[in-house]
């Protein structure tokens, strides 16, 4: 299949190309696109052959359920059974931006769509191409992050394109993504609604707009005995060729442990660091240094994560250092990727 690459700009959106993006959804087909989190893989969420093609694009495991994207709030009623009040209250506050939420479905939702489950992941996006594109689609497009399945999500078009050339429609590009974290996932089926996956819209956030906001065990705290409410949590995800290790204490020890590392360096091995601006110059003698950010500035320290993990296999990195990046509101889903992208494997220095 070719893949038709389309770049268009978010202030004055080329009216064309929606209108063909949404008839190739319509039709069947797949389109990536942009959202304010990251890039994701569309395709017509009410129509099961559509969800199978994306699996199938991503070699993504097929109990691994997708998001509606809706670009209406009225269009929530269709493909749910039951609307808690909570969740009204937080689609009034957040919607359109980068929450999800988890609802009991309505019948015309296909368990294609739903990895076989009786509820329903739904966001309503703000990003203004997204939006467009929804509509022109029906109103409906499931999606996941358009990478193939365990790499990064991508933030790019070009990242899209590296993952999914070849193997969809069309892809739209229309710069880099804002967030660049995927959403936050909030399970609103049970009594007290659950986080599941935490992301730019904190849980400290959430939590004040109810009663009461459990947090899913599995993924929160680390319980390895029970599984991830959100089944994607479980699988291996973002991890770049070479072996991560996130290093955790001050940061005077933590720069001191990787300025050791790199000089201790096994023969023939390339070494590469992920630092805030602030501790860079410490790093000069690694092969390769990622620039995150400086460190108080967390919406550029989520927006490049994903795009320094993709960066470290084109560079052929064999061993790559991090520091950690702990910040206020965005530091619990900052973490929570890298800590995914390192297989769990921190170094303490304190
Ligand atoms: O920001 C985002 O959410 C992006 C953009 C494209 O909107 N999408 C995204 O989709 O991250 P994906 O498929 O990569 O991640 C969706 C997560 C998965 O972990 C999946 O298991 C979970 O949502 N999920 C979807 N439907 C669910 C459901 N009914 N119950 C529990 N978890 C669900
Ligand atoms: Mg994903």
């Amino acid at each position: 299949m070719i893949t038709k690459y389309c770049i268009t700009d978010n202030n004055s959106i080329d009216e064309t190309i929606i209108k063909e993006a949404g008839e190739i959804i319509k039709k069947g087909g797949l389109v990536a696109f942009p959202t304010e989190t990251v890039y994701g893989l569309g395709g017509d969420g009410l129509n099961p052959e559509s969800s199978k093609k994306i699996y199938a694009a991503k070699g993504r495991p097929s109990d691994n359920p997708l998001i509606i994207h809706i670009a209406d709030i009225n269009d929530l009623q269709r493909i749910t059974a039951r609307v808690p009040q909570v969740a009204m209250l937080l689609a009034d506050k957040y919607w359109p931006g980068p929450l999800t939420m988890i609802f009991e479905k309505a019948d015309c939702v296909p368990y294609e769509t739903t990895g076989g489950l009786e509820t329903v992941a739904v966001r309503f996006p703000s990003h203004p191409v997204a939006k467009a594109f929804i509509k022109a689609a029906g109103g409906f497009v499931a999606a996941p992050s358009a990478n193939l399945s365990g790499r990064p999500s991508p933030t790019h078009g070009e990242h899209v394109r590296q993952d999914m050339d070849g193997r969809i429609e069309m892809i739209i590009d229309a710069g880099p993504c804002e967030i660049g974290l995927e959403s936050t996932i909030i399970d609103c089926t049970g009594e007290y609604p659950m986080l599941l996956r935490p992301g730019y819209v904190s849980y400290d956030m959430l939590a004040k707009e109810m009663e009461r906001l459990d947090k899913d065990p599995a993924v929160f705290g680390g319980d390895t005995s029970t599984v991830p409410k959100a089944p994607g949590m479980k699988y291996r995800h973002y991890a770049p060729k070479g072996q991560l290790t996130i290093v955790s204490g001050t940061e005077e020890k933590v720069c001191e442990y990787i300025v050791k590392q790199i000089k201790d360096k096994p023969e023939g091995l390339r070494i590469g660091v992920i630092s805030c601006s602030d501790s860079i110059q410490n790093y000069s003698s690694a092969d390769y240094v990622a620039d995150i950010g400086q460190r108080g500035d967390e919406m550029t320290i989520a927006s490049r994560l994903f795009d320094i993990l993709r960066s470290f296999d084109e560079e052929n990195i064999d061993i790559i250092f991090s520091e950690e990046f702990d910040t206020p509101q965005m530091g619990m889903a900052i973490m929570n990727r890298l800590i995914k992208a390192a297989g769990h494997q921190i170094v303490r220095v304190e």
